[in-house]
């Protein structure tokens, strides 16, 4: 049997949807229960929810063999994974975005920007390409908040309709790079479960493809 950690959250139901296209049910009852390792009906994959920056950490153990998470996250992680399969699914962009008044313009006087983030090593790596001198102010949500109460100059953080930039009077400075979910596979289990992880690996991408052009 393959272990799969799957990322709880806002990817969660899309990779679930795109797994039954995939023939890897999860009953109703499962879902519904509040138990955190459950079986796909025909016994051959169980699923483990874990929050998203612990699907890496998971896959990289072997404790999972392959996992289901954001190309954010793993970027962000650094994990050493195999990754196999774009997705497709919660497509999205990791972005610079700074108060949309003009005056608030996110050089400081100092030259020192101030970064607002979920993802310090995305956002020092992007700044540090650039020779541009910043401080990252590590946070774990609502992100958007941080320049709106002075916290920060700008944030760097996933936008994907836009609507919470937009409410909270922020807007994107430049794009860093484009996300969406991923399959990730252990190492040693994509050669140790190679029959597994082929069959699996073969479904999701007849799959992905079978949903281009409808739900993404
Ligand atoms: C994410 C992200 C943005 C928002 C972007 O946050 O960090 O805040 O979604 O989505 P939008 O462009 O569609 O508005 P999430 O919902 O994961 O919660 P968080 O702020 O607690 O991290």
């Amino acid at each position: 049997m393959l272990t799969l950690a799957l990322a709880k959250g806002r990817m969660q139901e899309e990779a679930l949807r795109l797994l039954a296209r995939a023939g890897v049910h999860v009953s109703a009852e499962a879902l519904g229960s509040r138990r955190l390792a459950v079986e796909d009906e025909a016994g051959r994959v169980r699923f483990v929810f874990v929050k998203p920056a612990d699907v890496p950490v998971y896959v990289e153990h072997g404790i999972a063999d392959c996992g289901v998470v954001g190309r954010d996250v793993l970027l962000e992680s650094g994990a050493d994974l195999l990754q196999p399969l774009d997705l497709r699914i919660s497509r999205c962009r990791i972005a610079v975005a700074a108060p949309r008044r003009p005056s608030d313009g996110p050089e400081t006087e100092a030259g020192l920007l101030h970064v607002a983030t979920k993802y310090p090593r995305i956002a020092a790596a992007h700044f540090g390409a650039r020779g541009v001198p910043v401080e990252i102010i590590e946070l774990s949500g609502s992100v958007e908040l941080a320049p709106v109460l002075g916290l920060s100059d700008c944030i760097v953080d996933l936008v994907e309709t836009g609507r919470t930039l937009e409410e909270n009077g922020l807007a994107v400075v430049e794009t860093i790079t484009e996300s969406s979910g991923r399959l990730v596979v252990n190492r040693a289990s994509y050669h140790l479960k190679a029959a597994e992880v082929g069959a699996l690996l073969g479904a999701l991408k007849a799959a992905v493809e079978q949903g281009e052009g409808g739900a993404s």
